[in-house]
């Protein structure tokens, strides 16, 4: 099994600003999934979804994430959806440590209205937010270890 620290969860959860808090303490790379999409794709997410839709999406998700999972040693951030397709969560537990964070529904609307970056939370960040949670309700319960974030600082999470 690979040493790496893989944070997954809903989005707003803090996947990324915890590991890079993380790998900075533990002195191991950060690696962002998301931000190997941008660089392999050449262009943003929301461009991504909106000029190749979400399946292209995905399936570029799924190599970057195996590529990535290919290191030892790093924190791996990961999007919010990276869980969803099986084979990535079977890469996930071979690569590491899967470490889930999750927040409360309202405590992930407040964080996540501040940012306009999520092209699954257009046309509503509530109302998206409650159905993409019902969705994915049991999607994170593989990580064998689960971090509520509500009311927490990123040091308290961190430790
Ligand atoms: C997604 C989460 C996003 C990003 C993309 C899709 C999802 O990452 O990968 O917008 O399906 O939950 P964050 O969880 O970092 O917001």
């Amino acid at each position: 099994m690979r040493n790496n620290l893989i944070l997954v969860g809903f989005m707003g959860t803090g996947k990324t600003t915890v590991g890079a808090a993380l790998s900075e303490e533990l002195g191991m790379i950060h690696r962002d999934l998301d931000e190997g999409i941008v660089e392999r794709a050449g262009c943003t997410i929301p461009q991504l979804f909106e000029q190749k839709g979400e399946a292209f999406f995905r399936d570029m998700e799924a190599a970057v994430l195996a590529d990535l999972l290919k290191q030892h040693g790093l924190v791996l951030t990961t999007g919010g959806g990276a869980v969803l397709r099986a084979e990535n969560v079977q890469r996930m537990l071979e690569g590491g440590l899967v470490v889930a964070l999750s927040a409360t529904e309202e405590e992930l609307v407040r964080r996540l209205e501040r940012d306009q970056n999520r092209p699954l939370l257009a046309g509503g960040v509530a109302q998206r937010v409650k159905a993409l949670l019902e969705q994915r309700k049991d999607s994170y319960t593989f990580a064998p270890v689960q971090i509520d974030t509500t009311g927490k600082e990123v040091a308290e999470i961190v430790a």
